[in-house]
């Protein structure tokens, strides 16, 4: 069973629609819809923003549907210096930006518990998804991304995920993600299409290129859950 979380509805609609067979059901304020998606038995969700939100429905779809795979799919903040709004980041690790036990003389970043800074995303999700990326034509990076329950606009927070984790994007639910999915022993994917370049024209680029930008991370999923 592989799950697909976006936290926002344009970030899922679209592939709600190809899926087959649906029964959906609500547990913890969140619809779950499962099914048949490119003849694959398939859960989607849309989780709402943020960290919390991302965990409680990642860890649902790993104990009620028996996910065994997890994708998360939607828009980011590009911060690589070569990224333009459409292109695609697929993380090879993810990063919880704003965790912080540093006064303990912990590296940022750190996860007590689960000691460590990085999550490593699975190698052939992560492959399947930028070599369907790639088909589709989209500039593709492979990199880490950071989430944290902040959007990124501003110089300081910039330096802070380039400087300190070398970060390609920015968005606010892959690493809850993947927490839970290290946490339970499940693969998990991270793809997300640049909406903005989290700087000061964001708070512009955000609203207008959200829907264009979500719908491409889902033509994209679509073609990696063909070959999974
Ligand atoms: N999602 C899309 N753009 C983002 C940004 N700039 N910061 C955090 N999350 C985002």
């Amino acid at each position: 069973m592989i799950g697909i979380i976006g936290a926002m509805e344009s970030e899922v609609n679209g592939l709600k629609a190809a899926l087959q067979n649906m029964k959906t059901k609500t547990t913890a304020s969140v619809e779950f819809c499962a099914g048949t998606l490119e003849g694959k038995d398939a859960v989607i969700a849309e989780a709402g923003v943020g960290k919390v939100n991302a965990a409680v429905t990642a860890q649902i779809m790993i104990l009620e549907y028996g996910a065994d795979a997890v994708i998360n799919i939607g828009v980011a903040g590009g911060l690589e210096s070569s990224l333009r709004i459409g292109d695609i980041v697929v993380a090879d690790k993810v990063v919880e930006h704003d965790m912080d036990t540093t006064p303990f003389g912990d590296e940022p970043g750190f996860i007590t518990g689960l000691e460590r800074v990085y999550m490593e995303c699975d190698e052939r999700i992560t492959k399947i998804l930028a070599d369907s990326a790639k088909e589709l034509g989209a500039h593709t990076i492979v990199g880490t991304i950071a989430s944290g329950d902040q959007f990124i606009c501003r110089d300081d927070q910039r330096e802070k995920l380039i400087g300190v984790f070398n970060a390609a994007a920015a968005e606010m639910e892959g690493a809850a993600i993947g927490h839970v999915c290290v946490m339970n022993g499940v693969r998990f994917g991270v793809l997300r299409a640049m909406s903005d370049c989290a700087n000061d024209d964001s708070i512009v680029n955000f609203p207008e290129f959200e829907k264009s930008a979500a719908a491409l991370s889902i033509e994209i999923v679509k073609r990696a859950v063909e070959k999974m």
